[in-house]
């Protein structure tokens, strides 16, 4: 089964959204959609979410689901503004609740804030299955990056979120609340089970200079080619690797934006008595020295 996979790429943010879908006139789910976010000003757009929104009218898709392959702090979800103008369901792995319990408190939602998932459809555990029209998914909790991290198998066609990056730039941190390095060692190590020819479809890519962003490559080149662990690299080395070069990283510019909005799924806070809906700052709460 090769589902059709059309791939669209966020410049502010280096990510890629995907639509996979069976056929013109057929089924389609949207992974991982971007809201566009000035953070100077704090306006929100969706001009690249409308992007999505033509393709799928174009091509006279239905649109399922809305996939989400974990909490992301790099970009705010555009998945809110996709289930108004689809009707499609938005989901994300159960690991989503630790996310919500977590940033209710760094925060301070209070408990009006509710952190058992239900501002999403549906929640995905490892192992389960989901349709898409005549195509039908599969479900592997790939923890890590995040402990919410999936990957959503379709047919030959696999959306990895952030458990794996392009073969030359090899992996993403695993220092954010919840992502441990050893964790995501052992989901690639599960992702590298897939049949070699396997098309990943990558959620980043941080091309280095004179290459352009890839969104697809596969299990074999990852296999052969990821510059973290081709060469039969192990868990400890991986580990060293991985910790001493999360040490050196900075906060990503939009992780206290996007994960306000990620945790509800894509949503805005209720605007308060004038009107304005506001995100919050805490001071000195967040990154080194937290
Ligand atoms: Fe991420």
């Amino acid at each position: 089964m090769k589902p059709r996979v059309e791939s669209f790429f966020h410049e502010a943010t280096s990510t890629f959204s995907h639509v996979v879908f069976d056929h013109g006139g057929g089924h389609a789910a949207i992974i991982d959609p971007v809201m566009d976010y000035d953070a100077p000003t704090a306006r929100t757009a969706f001009d690249s979410a409308q992007r999505l929104l033509d393709f799928v009218r174009a091509h006279s898709l239905t649109v399922d689901w809305i996939l989400e392959t974990h909490a992301h702090a790099d970009h705010l979800s555009a998945a809110a503004w996709l289930r108004v103008h689809t009707g499609a369901k938005v989901a994300i792995g159960r690991g989503i609740t630790r996310v919500q319990e977590r940033f209710r408190d760094v925060f301070h939602l209070g408990d009006g804030f509710a952190v058992d998932g239900r501002q999403f459809d549906h929640l995905f555990d490892d192992g389960d299955r989901f349709g898409i029209g005549t195509l039908s998914g599969r479900v592997i909790a790939t923890p890590g990056h995040t402990d919410d991290s999936l990957t959503y198998v379709v047919g030959d066609a696999a959306f990895v979120g952030d458990t794996l990056f392009a073969p030359d730039t090899g992996t993403a941190r695993a220092d954010f609340p919840g992502g441990d390095a050893a964790t995501l060692y052992g989901s690639i190590q599960r992702l590298f089970e897939l049949p070699g020819d396997t098309r990943v479809f990558l959620c980043h890519d941080y091309p280095p200079d004179g290459r352009e962003p890839s969104a697809v490559t596969t299990i074999a080149a990852q296999r052969e080619r990821n510059v973290h662990l081709a060469g039969g690299v192990g868990e400890a080395a991986f580990v060293r690797m991985r910790e001493a070069r999360d040490a050196g990283l900075a906060a990503p510019k939009l992780i206290l934006p996007s994960l306000q909005v990620n945790i509800r799924a894509g949503g805005l806070p209720e605007p308060e008595a004038n009107g304005v809906r506001y995100l919050r700052l805490p001071l000195n709460h967040v990154g080194s020295g937290a």
